[in-house]
């Protein structure tokens, strides 16, 4: 009988620790630079990739050069580009990664979530307003003016964004507490999913007529 109560005992907190820890797995060796071959890496994910021979790794397998500015000429006059493990393959398992994000005056980095990762958000050049909300029921709001050496937090899985409101570009280096991070755009992936979700959901959901609907999802 005790046997037994101990057992569960254990079960339940191995359920609940794994639970707890809901990032990227700690990894059990210095690095696991992952093997760049799609062929090999599509048979089975290992940790998310295969590991290379560490005696066969370089400082090459660590290294990135050309983090350079990124194209603001779009709608939206910002630009992120993402050093996940995919560029440095060094990075895998090592549950960091990081962007530059680059804005033109006026500039928008629209509301979004990273599903895996907190983003700590470091202005280098410029003025943003930037922000994130809550979780239900509070959407609480939460919001800054963030200028040159300015660190901004937005915590995993909340929606949150950037805007430039200074007459220069701005720039800004963020680092994510995963290798890979994703990115999730409200606006995109509600009204520019492929196929499209039934517009009877949409006007629902948003309590909008379905023209309103139809011309939104034509923007996406
Ligand atoms: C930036 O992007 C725009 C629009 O795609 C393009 O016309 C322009 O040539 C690009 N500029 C550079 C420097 O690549
Ligand atoms: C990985 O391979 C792809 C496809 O061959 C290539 O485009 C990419 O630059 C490679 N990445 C690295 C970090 O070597």
């Amino acid at each position: 009988m005790k046997a037994a109560v101990y057992l569960f005992l254990v079960a339940f907190l191995a359920l609940a620790s794994s639970c707890a820890f809901a990032s990227d797995p700690s990894p059990l060796q210095d690095f696991c630079v992952a093997i760049n071959d799609t062929k090999t890496t599509a048979a089975v994910f290992v940790n998310g990739k295969f590991c290379k021979d560490p005696k066969l790794a370089t400082a090459n397998d660590f290294f990135f050069h050309g983090l350079k500015e990124g194209n603001t000429s779009n709608q939206l006059g910002s630009k992120v580009t993402l050093i996940t493990a995919k560029e440095i393959l060094g990075l895998n398992t090592l549950g960091v990664s990081l962007a530059r994000v680059d804005f033109a005056p006026k500039g928008l980095n629209p509301p979004h979530i990273h599903p895996r990762a907190t983003e700590l958000f470091t202005v280098l050049e410029g003025t943003l307003y930037a922000g994130f909300v809550t979780s239900n029921p509070e959407n609480r709001l939460f919001t800054k003016i963030l200028n040159k050496g300015d660190v901004f937090v937005f915590p995993k899985g909340l929606i949150h964004f950037q805007m430039n409101v200074g007459k220069s570009k701005a720039l800004a280096i963020s680092g994510l507490s995963s290798q890979d991070p994703g990115r999730v755009d409200i606006a995109n992936t509600v009204f520019g999913s492929d196929p499209s979700i039934s517009q009877e959901v949409l006007t629902k959901a948003f309590q909008l007529d379905k023209g309103t609907i139809s011309y939104l999802q034509k923007q996406f």
